[in-house]
C-alpha cells in the first residue's frame, strides 16, 4: 500500500513569554492511501497542531513530515502553498466560506487562486454540486445555507482539486447531531467512492468510529493507535438507510 504521509519523530514547541511549551512530543506514524484516520483526544492535546503540520500550515520545531515522500518542511512557503492547494484539501470547524461569494464561486475559490480557468471545471462542478446534494443552491450565499449545508460546501471546495488528502478539523465540532451524522457519512462515501485519504480531528468517539485508524493522542504524545476492518455490507446498508 502506498504511505501517503510519514511522520517521523515529530516536535513542536510554542515560546510563551519566556517558556518554552512542548505541544507535540516525538510523533511518528504512517498513514496510507485510502485510510480514514481519526485523531482523538482532550482539548488541549495538540490535535489541530499536529493537523496544521500534516498540511503545512505550520512549521515543526524537530522531526520530519513527508507528504508522498516529499518532505514539507523543507519546501519553500510558496511550493508548500502550491501543494496545498493541489493535493490537499481542508475543512475546518467554522466552514471559512467567503461570505460574498456564491456557493458556486466558494467551491471554484481553489482554483481561482491558482490561476485556473473556472470554465474548464463545469462539469466537475456539477458533479459536487451533485455530491453534497446542493444543486439546487448553487447561487446562494453562504449567510442564506444552513450550518451542515455551509460545511458541505466547503468539502465541496476541498474536494474541487482531486486531492488525495483531505485534512479535517473538528469538521461537525458546531453542527447538531444529526447533521453531524450526515456529515460524517459524506466523508465516509468520499473515502468509500473516490478512494479520498481522510484525516479527521474530533474529540468525539462518535466521529472517530467512522474511521479505520484511530489515533490517540494525549499531551501531545500518541497513547495507542487502533485499527478497524470494517465491514463492507455493513457500510452499504448504514448509507442506504
Ligand atoms: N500558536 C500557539 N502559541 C502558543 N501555544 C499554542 C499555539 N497553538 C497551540 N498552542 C497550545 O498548544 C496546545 C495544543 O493546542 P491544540 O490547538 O493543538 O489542541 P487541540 O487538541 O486541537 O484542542 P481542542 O480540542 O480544544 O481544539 C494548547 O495548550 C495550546 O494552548
Ligand atoms: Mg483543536
Amino acid at each position: 500500500m502506498e504511505k501517503i504521509i510519514e511522520v517521523k519523530n515529530l516536535y513542536k514547541s510554542f515560546s510563551v513569554g519566556n517558556e518554552e511549551v512542548n505541544v507535540l512530543k516525538d510523533i511518528s506514524l504512517d498513514i496510507y492511501k485510502g485510510e480514514f484516520v481519526s485523531i482523538m483526544g482532550p482539548s488541549g492535546c495538540g490535535k489541530s497542531t499536529l493537523l496544521y503540520l500534516l498540511g503545512g500550515l505550520d512549521k515543526p520545531t524537530g522531526g520530519n513530515i513527508y507528504i508522498r515522500n516529499q518532505e514539507i518542511s523543507r519546501l519553500k512557503d510558496r511550493e508548500i502553498s502550491k501543494v496545498r492547494r493541489r493535493e490537499l484539501g481542508f475543512v475546518f470547524q467554522f466552514y471559512n466560506l467567503v461570505q460574498n461569494l456564491n456557493l458556486e464561486d466558494n467551491i471554484l475559490l481553489p482554483i481561482l487562486l491558482d490561476g485556473g480557468k473556472p470554465k474548464e471545471y463545469k462539469e466537475k462542478l456539477n458533479e459536487m454540486l451533485n455530491i453534497i446534494e446542493l444543486s439546487h443552491k448553487r447561487k446562494a450565499l453562504p449567510r442564506e445555507l444552513s450550518g451542515g449545508q455551509q460545511q458541505r460546501v466547503a468539502i465541496a471546495r476541498a474536494l474541487i482539486n482531486n486531492p488525495d488528502l483531505i485534512l479535517a478539523d473538528e469538521p461537525i465540532g458546531n453542527l447538531d447531531s444529526k447533521t453531524g451524522t450526515e456529515i460524517m457519512k459524506l466523508f465516509k462515501r468520499i473515502n468509500k467512492e473516490k478512494g479520498v485519504t481522510i484525516v479527521n480531528v474530533t474529540h468525539s468517539k462518535e466521529s472517530a468510529d467512522y474511521g479505520t485508524h484511530i489515533i490517540y493522542l494525549k499531551d501531545g504524545e500518541i497513547l495507542n493507535h487502533e485499527k478497524i476492518i470494517k465491514d463492507e455490507a455493513a457500510f452499504t446498508k448504514e448509507n442506504k438507510e
